[in-house]
């Protein structure tokens, strides 16, 4: 508790004590079975054809049936967004319109895309790169590029609450800090005639004070944050 405490990780509402857990602490969740991402998705992606399928849609159908290098097939291309979709998760396809006005704008699309660059699994520098995002030793066996291992992907950190409190780095950091936070909140307290613990010292300085109480808060201010 105490190193959760020194970790900035716990507050309050009203008097239940909570702990503080940002997003990049696991930026990451799995796929279920609501898509209301694709709805959110749709609505911000700008139209190149008026029937224009969400491509976050058209990505959860590849992802779900089919693996890198497999071939996917749309026999009502649009303007695309089956074929675009696919270059960019290493599937190969195939897409046919009878109107070519839909076939003009596909091909405009797909020549004009941009995507990502992933390291092949199955290759020397992906197997290197696979080693330092997982911090396991590299695999030294023979590569073929085959594009059905998929790719190297980037991870996301894991933080949990058990990590923060065994994490005895924290303390050695709160020391370092402490020996610098405690004389400036001792002498703040001192300019402003207050017995504030460092919890309580408020964020903006208040313009009545004198001018070494408002250095003394700024001081403060730039070493807390
Ligand atoms: C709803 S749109 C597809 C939209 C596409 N998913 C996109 O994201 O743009 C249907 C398309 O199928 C085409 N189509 C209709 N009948 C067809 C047929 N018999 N053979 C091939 N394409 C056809 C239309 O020209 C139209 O472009």
């Amino acid at each position: 508790m105490a190193r959760l405490y020194r970790a900035q990780r716990l507050t309050y509402a009203g008097k239940t004590l909570r702990f503080v857990r940002p997003f990049s602490d696991f930026a990451f969740q799995t796929y279920s079975d609501i898509w209301d991402d694709t709805r959110q998705a749709g609505f911000a992606t700008p139209k190149q054809y008026v029937v224009q399928t969400a491509a976050r849609v058209i990505g959860r159908c590849i992802l779900m049936a089919s693996d890198p290098g497999d071939l996917v097939l749309d026999p009502a291309c649009g303007s695309g967004t089956t074929a675009y979709v696919a270059e960019q998760w290493g599937r190969r396809w195939i897409t046919v319109d009878t109107s070519r006005v839909a076939l003009a704008l596909a091909r405009a699309r797909i020549m004009g895309a941009r995507y990502p660059s992933y390291l092949l699994a199955d290759s020397t520098e992906g197997k290197n790169k696979e080693a330092e995002v997982s911090g396991a030793e590299p695999v030294n066996t023979a590569s073929f590029r085959d594009i059905r291992h998929g790719f190297v992907y980037e991870r996301v950190p894991h933080i949990t609450l058990r990590d923060i409190a065994h994490n005895a780095e924290i303390d050695v950091i709160w020391e370092k800090f402490h020996a610098i936070l405690e004389p400036l909140r001792e002498q703040l307290n001192a300019e402003v005639g207050q017995t504030w613990r460092e919890w309580e010292i408020p964020r903006e300085a208040d313009d009545g004070w004198a001018e070494e109480a408002q250095a003394l808060h700024r001081q403060w201010t730039k070493t807390t944050s």
